[in-house]
């Protein structure tokens, strides 16, 4: 009986150990929320560099949050950095770090493949109890969670750039997602600081289901010359209320990253006149105008 309470308690048990795999952009700030709100977590990255260009700049993020915080009590802020950096672990072996996980989200490079065989691997050597997670944008959480075999235990955990100040999760419930697992990433979305709402596994999920083809109807008004770019943008921040126009929001997610969604969608649902390619972003994609990081996309950029 002990032995069966026990490994109940186990499976019940919070969510405390968090790994995150891949230390870019989204990684990072996935580690971040999960580390200040005391959670113990660990990135991990191929190269050490990497990991420790994530440390720096969660440090860097988290004396922000700090001074936001804790204004006048410079004593309460500088103890919030040193407590939420000192349970930030690095690591470059993945299967090493998930040994104590409860919580593995994987925010490596957009490729089925490359993640199905990371999950193929981890799914030996986690602990039963371990969910695992994806915050892939465009690919279908059931498809990754085939190369396992605890489909009850995965999810997609769909976060938004810049994860330490966007409030939205979207939790994607696979047919096999259990309840227990579904319940614990829900508390464990909020323990983090953020709104979750819930989608099955189609594509886009919610959020980009909508604002990816907005988007490219967007282009698609500019290619008729129905109106310039700069007044689309206007209009929709002033007439729909939006913080960023169409044009502003292609060049702040990236160029590539669009045209890559799109095709990947086209070339499943082919019928669907949504996700039908888009001359000018392909042609501004071919010139390497890719948006904000390159210093022009629909827009110019001065270089920092
Ligand atoms: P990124 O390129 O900034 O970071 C990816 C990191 O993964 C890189 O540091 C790379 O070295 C590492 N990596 C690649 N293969 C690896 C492996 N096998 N093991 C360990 N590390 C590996 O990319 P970003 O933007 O952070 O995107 C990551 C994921 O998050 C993608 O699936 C993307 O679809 C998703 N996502 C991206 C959003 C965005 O706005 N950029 C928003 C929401 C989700």
């Amino acid at each position: 009986l002990s032995r069966k309470l026990s490994s109940s308690a186990c499976i019940n048990q919070s969510i405390k150990n968090v790994v995150v795999i891949g230390g870019g952009l989204m990684g990072s700030g996935i580690a971040q929320v999960a580390a200040q709100s005391g959670q113990n977590v660990t990135i991990v990255d191929l190269d050490r560099k990497v990991v420790e260009k994530a440390q720096n700049a969660i440090n860097t993020s988290l004396q922000r949050v700090a001074k936001k915080l804790f204004k006048d009590d410079l004593a309460k802020a500088d103890k919030f950095l040193t407590n939420s950096m000192s349970r930030l672990m690095l690591s470059t072996n993945p299967e090493e770090a998930v040994g104590q996980s409860d919580l593995v989200v994987e925010a490596i490079v957009e490729k089925l493949r490359i993640k199905q065989n990371l999950f193929k691997t981890l799914d030996t050597v986690a602990p039963t109890h371990t969910i695992f997670a994806s915050n892939t944008s465009s690919l279908p959480i059931g498809e990754i969670a085939e190369a396992t075999q605890r489909k009850d235990r995965f999810v997609g955990l769909h976060f938004f750039n810049p994860v330490p100040v966007m409030k939205l999760l979207e939790v994607i419930r696979i047919p096999e997602t259990s309840d227990d697992t579904y319940n614990r990433v829900m508390d464990w979305g909020k323990s983090v600081g953020k709104q979750t709402v819930t989608c099955k596994d189609t594509p886009g999920f919610i959020v980009n289901r909508l604002l990816v083809p907005y988007m490219m109807e967007s282009v698609r008004l500019l290619e008729r010359g129905d109106a310039t770019a700069r007044d689309i943008d206007t209009a929709m921040k002033l007439g729909a209320g939006y913080p960023m126009g169409p044009f502003e929001l292609l060049d702040y997610v990236g160029l590539d990253t669009s045209k890559f969604i799109i095709e990947g969608w086209a070339e499943k649902f082919p019928e669907n006149p949504l996700f039908k390619p888009v001359p000018t972003l392909n042609r501004l994609v071919e010139e390497g105008k890719l948006g904000m990081k390159t210093g022009e996309g629909f827009y110019k950029y001065q270089k920092k």
